[in-house]
């Protein structure tokens, strides 16, 4: 009896010691796209519209700020804007990915504008 509780005993010390093994390696970072990044930063504030930020899609609520540019709106959005803070918190976000971010964004050029 005492050897076959050994073996239990040893077979479950065994299986727990492997486990966090087996969760495997953490893959490297792959370069977020612009729907990743907004999922993750932007969508919190820019989904519903929260402390004054512009809401994702709405043509009226972007048309004054597309005309900026989107230079303009890169440069807003780097260095935080009224309720927004720089780089809308995505701090290791390139140029290129707030740029894709801030298209995904945009409301699509719909033929009901005015
Ligand atoms: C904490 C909330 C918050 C988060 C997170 C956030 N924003 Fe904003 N954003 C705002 C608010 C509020 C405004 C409106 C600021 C104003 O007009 O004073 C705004 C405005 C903007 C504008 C318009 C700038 C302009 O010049 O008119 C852009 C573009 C923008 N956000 C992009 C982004 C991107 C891209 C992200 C994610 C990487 C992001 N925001 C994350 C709150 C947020």
């Amino acid at each position: 009896m005492r050897i076959i509780g050994f073996a239990l005993c040893c077979a479950l010390v065994v299986g727990c010691a492997e486990a966090p093994e087996s969760e495997g390696e953490v893959p490297a970072a792959e370069p977020a796209t612009g729907e990743m990044v907004y999922t993750r930063f932007c969508f919190s504030c820019h989904a519903a519209g929260i402390a004054g930020a512009p809401e994702t899609g709405v043509f009226d609520e972007w048309a004054d700020r597309m005309e900026k540019g989107m230079s303009a709106l890169l440069q807003s959005t780097k260095t935080g804007m009224g309720g927004m803070p720089p780089k809308g918190l995505c701090a290791q976000c390139s140029d290129a990915q707030l740029i894709e971010a801030i298209e995904h964004m945009l409301p699509e050029q719909q033929g009901a504008a005015p």
